[in-house]
C-alpha cells in the first residue's frame, strides 16, 4: 500500500463529503476510512490535521470529525456573525444526535428496520380521526383544564396499578415523562442505574439532567437482581430506570421469579425504581404480566405510560403515576415544564382507548406485529443467522449480535447504503458495548419485505466484512 496515495485520497474523499454537506455534520469515522481506503489509522489521522489546519473539519476528541463552520457563514452580513455561540454554549450534551438519528425519515426506496413506532399502515388512523373529531365537538374542548389533566384520563391510565387518578399527571409523551421524572426526582450529580443496554433517550435525558449513568448488567430476563443490589451498594444510587416488559432495544421482559428481587433490592436501598411501561399495549405471544408498579405498597415505583406507541407518534399523550412527596414534585415538575397538555388531545386520547375500535385496533396489532416479527426471524434464519437469543414475545424491536470483528456502525452506514436502514447497538449502552448490535426494528415494514430487507442487510455485513479484512 502506498501511504501517499492513500493520504491524499482520504484527504479527496473528506474534502467532498465535507463540501457537499451542512456544517456541524458527522464525517466517516476513522474506522470507515482506513476500511475505505485501505489506509492506517495513522495515515488517516494525519489526512484529518491536514484537514483541520485548513479549516475545512473540526475534530472533536472521542466523538469523531465533523464539518467546520466555513468562514463566509461566520461573516454573513445578511445572517450576522454568529460565531460567538460557540463560545458562549461550550461543548454540546452528548446522546443528543443518537436520538435525532432515530428520528430520521429513512430515505426514498429504502426499507426501514427503523424508527420506534407502528409504520402508518398499522397505526388506528380512522379511530383516531374519529376520536380528535369527537374531542373537538365538546364544549370548552379549547378551555384550561386541570394543570394535571383530565380526571377522566388520568383515572384511565391509574386503573389496574392501585394507583389514583391523584396520583397521576398527564405529559406530552414518554420522552416528556422521563425528562421531568428525572429532573424533579434527582440532583445534578446524583446517580442514576440503567439496564444495559437501554433505551438511548433515556440516556440522553439522563446526562441532559447532569446526571451520572451507571449501567446494571441485563440478560434474557431483564436486569439481573444480584448486580442491581450490587450496583446501589457501590454508587448508593437512589434512582433506577428500568423497563420490565419487552425492553427496548432488547425486547426482554423481567422475568417472574426475579419482580420481587428487584423490588426488594429497590426498597431496601431506599430508592425510586422508574418503570418504563412504554410497551404495554405492545404484548405479542401470551399476557402480559402487572406492571411493577401493581405491586408496590410503599410509592417505590414511579410508573410511566405513553400512548405513541400503541397508537401513534402524533398522539403526544403520556402519564407519570407517584405517591407521596414524589407525586407533589412530580407534578409541580410538570407545571415548570409545560403548564398543562392540550385539552383536545387529552380528550381525544381519552375517547380512542375508550372506544369499542381501541381493542379492536389492539387485537389487530398483535396479528400484525406477530407476522412481521416472525417473517424478520425467518428471514434471518434464511439469509443471515445472527439472531442466537430468545424470541421477543411483544415490542417492536429485535436486538442482534453481529461478529465481533465487526463495527456496528459501519455495518448501519453501509446497510443505508444498501437500502435497508437499521441502528447500531452502541448509542444503547451506557459503557464499552460488550459486542457489536443491531436493533431491528420489524414494526417498520410488512412482512413482505422483511425477506428482501435481509439480504440488503447480508451484502452489507459481507462488505463491512471484506472491507476490515482488507485492512
Ligand atoms: C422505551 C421508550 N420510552 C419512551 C419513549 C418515548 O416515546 P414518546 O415520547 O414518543 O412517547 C421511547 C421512544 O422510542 C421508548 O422507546
Amino acid at each position: 500500500m502506498n501511504d501517499g496515495n492513500a493520504a491524499e485520497r482520504v484527504i479527496q474523499d473528506l474534502r467532498r463529503a465535507a463540501t457537499a454537506a451542512v456544517v456541524g455534520s458527522r464525517l466517516p469515522s476513522v474506522r470507515d476510512l482506513t476500511a475505505r481506503h485501505h489506509a492506517s489509522p495513522v495515515t488517516v489521522a494525519a489526512a484529518i490535521r491536514a484537514l483541520v489546519r485548513e479549516g475545512v473539519v473540526e475534530a472533536r476528541p472521542g466523538q469523531g470529525t465533523y464539518v467546520a463552520a466555513r468562514p463566509g457563514d461566520h461573516a454573513d452580513p445578511a445572517r450576522g456573525d454568529l460565531s460567538w455561540q460557540t463560545v458562549a454554549l461550550g461543548a454540546r450534551r452528548s446522546g443528543e444526535e443518537e436520538l435525532q438519528a432515530l428520528l430520521a425519515v429513512p430515505p426514498a426506496g429504502a426499507i426501514a428496520l427503523s424508527g420506534g413506532y407502528l409504520d402508518p399502515e398499522l397505526q388506528p388512523s380512522a379511530a383516531l380521526g374519529a376520536a380528535l373529531a369527537r374531542a373537538a365537538r365538546q364544549p370548552g374542548a379549547w378551555l384550561r383544564g386541570p394543570a394535571e389533566g383530565r380526571a377522566e384520563l388520568r383515572a384511565w391510565f391509574a386503573r389496574d396499578l392501585g394507583l389514583r387518578a391523584d396520583d397521576m399527571v398527564i405529559c406530552p409523551g414518554g420522552q416528556a415523562a422521563i425528562s421531568t421524572t428525572l429532573r424533579a426526582l434527582a440532583a445534578p450529580g446524583d446517580t442514576l442505574l440503567v439496564e444495559s443496554p437501554t433505551y438511548l433517550g433515556a440516556l440522553a435525558a439522563a446526562r441532559a439532567a447532569g446526571l451520572v449513568v451507571v449501567p446494571v448488567p441485563a440478560d434474557a430476563e431483564g436486569v439481573r437482581p444480584d448486580q442491581l443490589r450490587a450496583a446501589f451498594t457501590r454508587t448508593g444510587a437512589r434512582l433506577f430506570y428500568c423497563q420490565p416488559l419487552h425492553a427496548n432495544p432488547t425486547g426482554a421482559t423481567l422475568a417472574a421469579h426475579r419482580r420481587s428481587e428487584v423490588l426488594d433490592a429497590v426498597r431496601e436501598a431506599g430508592s425510586f425504581l422508574i418503570e418504563d411501561d412504554y410497551a404495554r399495549d405492545l404484548t405479542i405471544d401470551g399476557t402480559a404480566p402487572p406492571p411493577l408498579a401493581a405491586g408496590d405498597a410503599d410509592g417505590h415505583v414511579v410508573y410511566l405510560r405513553s400512548l405513541t406507541k400503541p397508537a401513534a407518534p402524533g398522539l403526544r399523550i403520556a402519564a407519570i403515576g407517584a405517591r407521596g412527596p414524589a407525586g407533589a414534585r412530580l407534578r409541580a415538575a410538570r407545571l415548570l415544564d409545560d403548564l398543562f397538555v392540550s385539552g383536545p388531545l387529552q380528550q381525544a386520547a381519552l375517547e380512542l382507548v375508550t372506544s369499542p375500535a381501541w381493542d379492536r385496533h389492539r387485537r389487530a396489532l398483535r396479528r400484525e406485529l406477530r407476522a412481521r416479527r416472525d417473517a424478520l426471524l425467518a428471514a434471518l434464519r434464511r439469509h443471515l443467522p445472527l439472531h442466537d437469543g430468545p424470541v421477543p414475545d411483544g415490542g417492536l424491536h429485535l436486538w442482534v449480535r453481529l461478529d465481533p470483528d465487526l463495527d456496528d456502525t459501519a455495518v448501519a452506514t453501509a446497510a443505508a447504503a444498501h437500502g435497508v436502514i437499521v441502528f447500531p447497538g452502541r448509542p444503547w449502552f451506557a459503557a464499552e458495548p460488550p459486542a457489536p448490535h443491531l436493533r431491528l426494528t420489524y414494526a417498520a415494514s410488512p412482512p413482505e419485505l422483511m425477506d428482501e430487507a435481509v439480504q440488503r442487510l447480508k451484502r452489507a455485513v459481507e462488505a463491512s466484512a471484506s472491507s476490515r479484512r482488507a485492512l
